[in-house]
């Protein structure tokens, strides 16, 4: 089959599945053909940490939502390759509208941005009027356009703590993220009823029995997992929070409560310590995120070969959403996140 023609089926198959299932030849060197790519068509593979490890490897950039987005909006490339889930892709779609921003597969979403369907949120937001709306990035385009400011883990107290103290807030997608924050800051908010699937399956008691066998032990953990987990927590913050608080504290084990993609980078900055997974409250690998884990090597090849799946945006959404993720890069910029 002539090359155009093999584009033609892999469209159609790209409607279907959300990514392309075009054959690679096994014996295909991906890293290196990634790198050839990668100079050929000036792109920049910008990855979060919950990718899998070889997807880690080849990014020229790793971190977190905040991270992430900072790079999305400066980078010179022509070509934004964003391995993540849909609303970092879109997100660096909003923010730098003239470049083409890939994503490997469409079906990576996230359960907190579905938690939040717009007609709803509408409806949530006309029975709290006079309340600013601050939302998690982990929101679709849509729910973004809807908002005053937009917050990341890594900056979600700042953003709260610059609006005045007599203003009434909204808080979502997140209820455990905005419960914490609600502890955090004295500050009362209405949550939204979200939570992440990821998150939520950490297991209070497993981790106090994981924390005997390994006393001196540091528990992390991300702002998502629910009050019980990170009331056992020596340290809550975001992903990149946390990878440096492994590498600059002076423990030598820690209970990793947040996605498993992340020691991966906690073990190359520190391979004498170690890093021990926190347990779910049952048997499987829920600790892995189903639609992080959907891009993988091949995707991420096939899609800087094809320049597909892409991500598009409405106009008028981008430019409203991109007037609360910009308030949120202002502020971070001002508290020097
Ligand atoms: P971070 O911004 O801390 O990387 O979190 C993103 C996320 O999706 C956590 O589940
Ligand atoms: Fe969404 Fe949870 Fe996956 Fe993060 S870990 S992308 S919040 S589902």
């Amino acid at each position: 089959m002539l090359m155009n023609e093999k584009i033609e089926v892999a469209k159609q198959h790209l409607n279907k599945n959300g990514f392309l299932d075009l054959e690679i030849d096994p014996l295909l060197d991906l890293f290196s053909e990634i790198e050839k790519l990668k100079k050929e068509k000036n792109a920049v593979i910008l990855a979060h940490y919950y990718q899998e490890p070889d997807i880690q490897d080849v990014a020229d950039y790793i971190g977190d939502s905040l991270g992430l987005s900072q790079q999305a909006a400066k980078t010179n490339a022509d070509v934004i390759v964003f391995a993540g889930v849909h609303f970092m892709a879109e997100t660096a779609k909003i923010l730098s509208p003239q470049k083409k921003v890939l994503l490997p597969d469409l079906n990576a979403g996230c359960s907190l941005a579905d938690s939040c369907p717009p007609q709803v949120f509408e409806k949530f937001k006309e029975r709290h009027p006079d309340h600013v709306v601050i939302m998690y990035v982990n929101c679709t385009a849509e729910i973004k356009a809807m908002s005053d400011i937009i917050c990341t883990s890594s900056n979600a107290r700042a953003i709260i703590e610059s609006v005045p103290s007599n203003k009434k807030i909204i808080f979502g997608p997140d209820r455990n993220l905005g419960n914490y924050l609600i502890k955090k800051t004295g500050r009362e908010m209405v949550l939204w009823d979200g939570a992440c699937i990821v998150h939520e399956i950490f297991s209070a008691e497993k981790i106090i029995k994981l924390k005997n066998r390994h006393p001196n032990a540091k528990v992390i953990a991300h702002p998502e997992c629910e009050t019980p987990v990170l009331d056992l927590a020596d340290y809550i913050a975001s992903t990149t929070g946390l990878l440096k608080y492994t590498i600059n504290n002076p423990a030598t084990e820690f209970i990793v409560a947040t996605e498993t993609g992340i020691i991966h980078q906690m073990q190359k900055e520190s391979p004498a310590k170690t890093f021990i997974p926190a347990p779910p409250n049952n048997g499987c690998a829920c600790n892995d995120c189903p639609y992080m884990k959907l891009n993988t090597l091949e995707k991420l090849y096939l899609c800087m070969k094809y320049e597909l799946p892409e991500i598009l945006i409405e106009e008028e959404i981008r430019l409203k959403a991109k007037k609360s993720i910009d308030r949120m890069l202002e502020i971070s910029a001002q508290a020097g996140l």
